[in-house]
């Protein structure tokens, strides 16, 4: 495995930093973390002073304030979007493309179109000023802090599968709903002609028993119109509990699916893995574990008992060796050395940047190489080279 020169990668181009800070290194970058608390800060305050800017006497005694934070507010989100549509040939999807055409790709995305609306309240205000549309659609800026929820994220790709299940509940409560009220209407119509004497009274008094907010104002008299009344109370808790069910069902797989395609991605990049078959790839998958390790965390400090092998998935490591320091980067390996000799490890191995590593426990590590040759062969082939080093770096 050869040890790469990554000095040009220590030095990231403009544009690449500002990816990392505004796109990438969420959570991981001081700067970014800071970025992200500053935006999500001034998101709350604005979407705050939209409703405190309601109250009358409040938008009057404070209008200068509160309408200065509001500009202010909205040149920061116009920069943050310029920012981000420069940023965006940088996504490794849109790397690709020619800039012009990954930044119009990138515009497109949910969360883009999320950002140019908050900046639509401005406009607005220029063409129809004092308008409760303006205030209105100030509140559509809550909806950037999706971009700062995984949660919320989760949530929409759980919809989005699910929505044939879910369609069918709508569709069965509509249907459930309609034939309620009709029944109802047939059967308290003559006796309480003002309450539930046309469809729509009907619908309403069906869906607040549906939803089991119904008040007592809309008791049935007839024996008829209570039984079906409380069949349909009985057939709202079916009606919602089935969403809540598909809903679960959907998250549980979501979340299952994310971690396989992460430890999937992951695997598939690194190149001493290359050429295995699918079957060996998707053990390889199951042995694996993803871990990510802030920068300056030393992960194999030399001398201690090696109990692991790891892969950088991303990210950038140090070798303190004896010859002087080596960088590993993406799809480079270390930790191997003291599980083939059962000897302590020769060298303590620190993270220069946020990295992603797979670890792979010493056993597991031990039984797959017996499996597998050729990986057998490409470890011991890297591990003579850096012994090799070593010696020579001892002076041996
Ligand atoms: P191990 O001895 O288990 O723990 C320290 C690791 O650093 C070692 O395995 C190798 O994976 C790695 N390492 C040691 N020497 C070098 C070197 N010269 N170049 C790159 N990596 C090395």
């Amino acid at each position: 495995m050869p040890i790469v020169d990554v000095t040009s990668e220590l030095r990231p181009t403009p544009r690449q930093r500002a990816y990392d800070i505004l796109e990438h290194g969420r959570r991981r970058d001081l700067t970014s973390r800071v970025l992200d608390h500053v935006l999500i800060a001034l998101v709350v305050a604005n979407v705050a002073i939209a409703i405190v800017e309601t109250l009358p006497e409040t938008a009057r005694a404070w209008s200068g304030w509160l309408h200065g934070f509001d500009r202010l507010c909205v040149a920061i989100f116009a920069v943050e979007y310029a920012a981000r549509m420069w940023v965006a040939p940088e996504h490794p999807p849109l790397r690709h493309l020619a800039p012009w055409r990954a930044r119009l790709k990138f515009a497109a995305t949910p969360m883009m179109v999320i950002d140019a609306l908050a900046l639509v309240p401005l406009l607005l205000e220029l063409i129809m000023p004092g308008s409760i549309v303006v205030v209105l659609t100030r509140l559509v800026r809550f909806l950037k802090l999706a971009r700062y929820s995984p949660a919320l994220a989760t949530i929409g790709r759980v919809v989005a599968a699910e929505r044939r299940a879910l369609s069918a509940c709508i569709v069965i409560l509509g249907g459930v709903l309609l034939a309620a009220a009709a029944v109802m209407m047939a059967v308290e119509g003559p006796v309480q002609p003002d309450r539930l004497g046309t469809m729509p009274k009907a619908m309403w008094w069906a869906a607040s028993m549906l939803a089991k907010i119904g008040g007592s104002e809309l008791a049935p008299v007839t024996a008829i119109g209570q039984i079906v009344s409380a069949i349909t109370v009985m057939l709202g808790i079916f009606c919602f509990a089935l969403p809540v069910a598909i809903l679960g069902r959907g998250f549980y797989e979501e979340i299952r699916r994310r971690d396989f395609v992460v430890t999937f991605a992951m695997v598939s990049r690194v190149p001493l893995f290359s050429g295995l078959d699918a079957a060996s790839i998707a053990e390889l998958v199951g042995l694996l574990r993803a871990r990510t390790v802030a920068s300056g965390t030393t992960v194999v400090r030399k001398g201690d008992r090696g109990d692991a092998m790891y892969l950088i998935a991303s990210g950038l490591v140090e070798v303190a060796t004896t010859s002087g320091p080596r960088r590993l980067s993406e799809g480079d390996f270390f930790g191997e050395m003291a599980l083939l000799s059962r000897a302590p490890r020769s060298a303590s191995v620190t993270t220069l940047r946020s990295s992603d590593l797979l670890v792979l426990d010493a056993d597991d590590f031990l039984r797959l190489i017996d499996r597998l040759p050729d990986v057998r062969a490409r470890v011991e082939d890297v591990a003579k080279a850096r012994a090799g080093e070593a010696r020579a770096g001892d002076g041996v």
